[in-house]
């Protein structure tokens, strides 16, 4: 009885211990979360009571401009600098070229992407060449510069979209052409077209998204999901919260890490088929990067950064193409009489040669994502203090965010009519002509330009030169002066873009 008793006593001490210990244990853990809590509040100035910080805070930007974006550029436009601050969000926000050439080139070292952002797309990216800096990054930039600097790209590419175009693209649209009640999300069209082009491109397979019979790629799904969700962790009001759901696998954090499961295991499954398809012969990047990379989880992130690169933008940058070309007929028919007169009126586009001299259709891309550029903001990480050419200072362990879209829109730098949509303002004597990349940092400039410019605008060209000819794409939805933008690492439209095709002519 003794002995009983003696063993419930020390049971009871035993397990009181435990209790007390994971009090203690608890108790620490929330206090030092408090304690950083306050410290983050109190560096990022969470309570800033400025009128532009208030605004942000209270979302009543909303009540006047459609997009978060719009209201930047007005702030922007307004700002003598063309340079503003988000106290609560330790964000200096610049559209001032000047400063866009000092952070991308001039001290490029001193503005990485930094830790915060490495965080917040982490899970989805890895150490992937968009997530990383210093040698990470160098390594990846080199390799992938070796295989997408070549000469022979652009001809490799050429043929998988014009693949993807003829066998896929054109009987899709055939098939609801001159069908008064159908309706075609054309964004949906162009992101599992680019999906296709960019997994043949750098993988070498084919998810065939774009098969009218086939549902939509698993793999697509998962990844549209985990982008979104990754975006909106940037727009929270402290990492802390995104942080916290995360440990406790909470709401968007459990769907995030469910996506992210679902990407981890289709991308094991294409490095896996790689492996047995073999990868000494092959053209596409993962097989350039198997010969050097054995960690399987490094050349999957590998894989997930390069499906961000080439996926979304370019389904991006059509769809806002084909929204202004549908409010302007005239850029349209000059297309197309330019195409005529390069190409011959009843002729298919063959060769790279010809698509060099339709000036006007690159014009009219460059044009497009002037005004709708398919990243619309870009954040860097200021490691050191330091003063931007406008004399703005900026502290150590802030962001610093160059903003593309607001670049756009802004009259100092494309004059008055900064607001139309004029490709002309691209032709020097009917030539295209570059503009200084820090004015138009559409595909960023400087050390971390973007390595696949050549192959999206084969890509855009081809695209666009070869529905025009065959279809006219009429919006269905009334006609809105204003894009909604649904958040997202890339622009893509709350709604997608509903059309209706008709046919045109068929070029033989
Ligand atoms: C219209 C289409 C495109 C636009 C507007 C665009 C724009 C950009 C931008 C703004 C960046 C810098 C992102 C950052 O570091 O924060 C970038 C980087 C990059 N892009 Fe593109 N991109 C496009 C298409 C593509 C395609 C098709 C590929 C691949 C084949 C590609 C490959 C890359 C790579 C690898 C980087 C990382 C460069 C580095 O960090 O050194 N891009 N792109």
């Amino acid at each position: 009885m003794e002995s009983e008793a003696s063993r419930w006593f020390q049971s009871l001490h035993a397990s009181f211990s435990f209790t007390t210990i994971s009090l203690i244990i608890i108790i620490t853990i929330f206090s030092l979360f408090s304690l950083s809590l306050s410290l983050y509040l109190f560096k990022a100035r969470l309570w800033c009571n400025c009128e532009i910080c208030h605004t942000f805070i209270t979302s009543s930007w909303s009540l006047q401009f459609t997009n978060l974006c719009d209201w930047y550029t007005h702030l922007l436009k307004n700002s003598p600098t063309k340079t503003i601050h988000i106290h609560v969000l330790g964000n200096t926000i610049t559209a001032n070229p000047e400063n866009v050439e000092y952070m991308l080139k001039t001290r490029f070292e001193n503005y990485p992407k930094g830790k915060p952002f490495s965080a917040i797309l982490g899970d989805l990216l890895g150490r992937g060449i968009f997530n990383v800096d210093g040698d990470l990054w160098r390594f990846q930039r080199k390799m992938a510069s070796l295989e997408l600097g070549r000469i022979s790209i652009r001809s490799y590419a050429f043929e998988i979209v014009s693949f993807e175009i003829e066998n896929r693209l054109i009987p899709l649209l055939s098939s609801v052409s001159d069908k008064e009640d159908i309706m075609l999300d054309l964004q949906d069209v162009f992101r599992r077209f680019s999906f296709d082009s960019i997994c043949k491109f750098s993988f070498g397979l084919d998810p065939e998204c774009l098969e009218l019979t086939l549902p939509m790629s698993e793999f697509a799904i998962s990844f549209d999901r985990a982008s979104k969700l990754s975006a909106e962790r940037a727009m929270t009001a402290s990492p802390w919260i995104w942080k916290m759901k995360r440990v406790l696998n909470l709401g968007s954090e459990k769907q995030l890490s469910e996506a992210i499961n679902m990407i981890n295991t289709l991308a094991q499954e294409v490095i896996r088929q790689r492996r047995k398809m073999g990868f000494s012969n092959h053209k596409d990047l993962l097989s350039r990067f198997m010969g050097t990379v054995n960690d399987e989880t490094y050349l999957r992130d590998i894989v997930i950064s390069f499906l961000l690169a080439g996926r979304d933008t370019v389904a991006s940058t059509l769809t806002s193409l084909f929204w202004l070309l549908a409010n302007h007929p005239e850029v349209e028919l000059a297309i197309l009489a330019e195409a005529d007169r390069v190409i011959g009126a009843s002729l298919e586009l063959t060769s790279l040669e010809q698509m060099r001299e339709l000036h006007y259709l690159q014009a009219t891309i460059y044009e497009s994502m002037r005004l709708y550029p398919p990243i619309q903001i870009d954040s860097k990480f200021c490691l050191e203090d330091d003063v931007l050419p406008d004399g703005t200072s900026v502290k150590r362990g802030t962001r610093v965010t160059y903003h593309p879209y607001a670049m756009g829109r802004m009259e100092q730098i494309w004059g008055p009519d900064c607001l139309q949509f004029k490709p002309e303002r691209w032709l020097k004597d009917g030539v295209f002509f570059q503009e200084n990349p820090f004015k138009y940092p559409v595909f960023q400039a400087g050390l971390r330009v973007c390595l696949g410019k050549e192959m999206a605008l084969v890509e855009l060209k081809s695209v666009a030169l070869s529905l025009l000819r065959r279809f006219h794409i009429k919006l269905a939805a009334p006609h809105h002066s204003h894009l909604r933008f649904s958040p997202g690492l890339t622009a893509s439209l709350c709604g997608g873009l509903p059309v209706l095709i008709r046919g045109r002519r068929t070029p033989s």
